[in-house]
């Protein structure tokens, strides 16, 4: 299976900054793993317009559970999709901490993603507090359990919070433990279909420690914040992937 190198650029870039990076990645080819860049919504239509017709695809970082209906603020799964998008980004962090968002309501953002034919991007992943109890595989493996629907499609990212923004990553072997169990997670709930879900990791992926994070046993690529604003160095991460 290819690996996936995704970008989640999070709040940031102007519509200037967006362009120029999507102008740098459309020239990018023959790169052995895929590439997906996720802009704030506000961009995604400038962006999507720059990658058509190129292998880059386009996500959204979030959507509402529902189609469409009085949620002031909020951008629906359809609304993606209609914009270019094949993906979206749900249960990340920074939306489960900033609103609240319960793995219920994830679970219903995955199915919201999957009626308009995106592809859910599934985040999930422990606290330092959590992971100083030694508690991350009994975290991941419940928000798993509460996030997914039974006929899950899709990919999973696992982002310890403790490593995002803040230069720190698992060790290779800590990376490895927890990717097997989110495999084991998965057969356990979907089959056989469970072994060809990608399951991504993310968390201060960076061009110096891109190989050696992307060589570990199942992980089938890469969610990249900070690092992916920049195509230089976001490209550097997808030529190090498999
Ligand atoms: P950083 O790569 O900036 O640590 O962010 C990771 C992340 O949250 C991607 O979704």
């Amino acid at each position: 299976m290819r690996q996936l190198v995704a970008g989640n650029w999070k709040m940031n870039g102007s519509c200037r900054q967006a362009a120029t990076l999507a102008e740098a990645l459309r020239g990018e080819a023959g790169l052995a793993c895929d590439l997906l860049v996720c802009p704030p919504f506000t961009l995604i239509d400038r962006v999507a317009g720059l990658l058509l017709h190129t292998p880059v695809a386009v996500g959204g970082q979030d959507c509402h559970a529902q189609a469409q209906g009085a949620h002031t603020g909020d951008i629906s799964a359809e609304m993606l999709a209609e914009l270019g998008c094949s993906a979206v980004i749900v249960g990340h962090s920074e939306r489960r901490q900033d609103h609240g968002e319960t793995d219920a309501e994830v679970q219903a953002k995955v199915r919201a993603a999957v009626r308009a034919g995106l592809t859910p991007i599934v985040c999930v992943g422990e606290t330092q507090a959590q992971r100083d109890a030694g508690q991350e595989v009994a975290v991941v493996r419940g928000q798993l359990a509460a996030s997914l629907p039974h006929d899950f499609a899709g990919v999973v990212a696992y982002e310890p919070i403790w490593a995002i923004g803040t230069g720190r990553t698992p060790t290779s072997d800590d990376v490895e433990t927890v990717h097997r169990h989110v495999r084991a997670a998965l057969v356990e709930r979907l089959g056989q279909g469970g072994r060809s879900v990608r399951i991504l990791y993310g968390g201060s992926v960076k061009p110096d420690n891109a190989a050696e994070l992307l060589r570990v046993p199942e992980v089938g690529g890469a969610l990249v914040g900070g690092a992916s604003l920049s195509a230089d160095s976001f490209l550097a991460i997808a030529r190090a992937a498999a």
